[in-house]
């Protein structure tokens, strides 16, 4: 049976934003932020403490995690790939740091410039660091259902870097299909293999929508009972190294299917289609959320 609740993470202001080529001002970023936590969302993916030099987009991280109201019981999360970035996150008030390595080797190297293993090796501080302090910590596997450079990803590949994340102490591990490539079959094969390595109400989907598949995958996973899932506020977002990538999920979309099928959010859909409209508007670019779209136009 499919779970009677989920817990929708919303990672607009990160994976949504990072890669505008135009910078988006410290203010709306702050304001997306304030307003999705005030919609409901327990865990708002808020800043990345990465190398300006990769990712512009995300270099005023502390700006935006210094100027937003805390709400009780919220969760802001933050993506940081190395200690330099942990100590920026522990700085900046972070309730939870975010760190990200590949199933496949070839996206490793472009993403974060090593091999898996060394990535490992890499966050095997960052995350003994956020123990000692006290912070939640989440491990993202990139290109778990399909990679840009080496095109399918095996199974295994995937199960062997969410034990290497349990190993390190993750909390929660995002299995993520960076380039919308995965479907329905495959998220039910992936899923139901990485649930035997990690407690599965411990596991999300974090689906991109390249190819018009997240909904189903999300179906899919739901299937195997999976209880976490991440999307973006109007679709927003792309990914520099994969050509006509889109952004994730929409987050409108994904509510509306979880409330069309009875499973509580705790989050208010009209309050994020409003959201999806001010953040589109304030950056200039198409809302590509479906129900978004339908709400606005009612
Ligand atoms: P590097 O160039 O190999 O490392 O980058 P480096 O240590 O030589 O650092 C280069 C420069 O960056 C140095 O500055 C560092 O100080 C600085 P310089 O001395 O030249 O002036 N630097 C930093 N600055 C601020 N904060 C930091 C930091 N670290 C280094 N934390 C590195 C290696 C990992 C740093 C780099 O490759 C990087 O930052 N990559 C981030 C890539 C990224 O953010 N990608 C997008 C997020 S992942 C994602 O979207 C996938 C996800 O959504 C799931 C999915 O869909 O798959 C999560
Ligand atoms: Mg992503």
């Amino acid at each position: 049976s499919i779970p009677s609740a989920v817990k929708i993470v919303e990672v607009g202001p990160r994976d949504g934003l990072q890669n505008e080529k135009e910078f988006v001002s410290t203010a709306v970023k702050i304001e997306l932020v304030n307003r999705l936590a005030a919609a409901g969302f327990r865990n708002v993916e808020s800043a990345s403490f990465v190398s300006p030099k990769w990712v512009p987009q995300m270099a005023d991280g502390a700006e935006v995690m210094n100027g937003i109201e805390r709400r009780a019981g919220t969760i802001y999360s933050v993506l940081t790939p190395n200690l330099k970035g942990f100590e920026g996150a522990l700085a900046a008030r972070a309730g939870e740091i975010v760190i990200f390595g590949a199933a496949s080797e070839a996206f490793s190297q472009k993403n974060i410039n090593c091999s898996i293993a060394e990535s490992i090796a890499r966050f095997e501080p960052v995350v003994a660091a956020a123990k000692e302090h006290g912070l939640r910590v989440r491990g993202s596997v990139s290109c778990s259902l399909g990679c840009p450079y080496q095109g399918e990803v095996p199974v295994a590949s995937v199960v062997d870097v969410v034990e290497r994340f349990a190993a390190l102490g993750c909390d929660e591990i995002d299995i993520a299909d960076t380039i919308g490539v995965g479907t329905p079959k495959r998220t039910r094969e992936v899923f139901s293999a990485v649930t035997q390595a990690f407690p599965r109400e411990r596991l999300s989907g974090h689906f991109h929508d390249t190819y018009g598949q997240a909904l189903a995958n999300i179906y899919a996973a739901l299937l195997e009972g999976i209880e976490i899932f991440h999307a973006s506020v109007a679709g927003l977002g792309g990914c520099p190294y994969a050509k006509g990538a889109t952004g994730n999920v929409a987050t409108e979309d994904v509510l509306y299917l979880m409330n069309g099928l009875g499973i509580e959010t705790g989050i208010d859909l009209d309050q994020v289609v409003a959201i999806g409209d001010f953040i589109s508007t304030s950056i200039g670019r198409p809302n590509v959320s479906r129900a978004g779209k339908a709400l606005l136009a009612k």
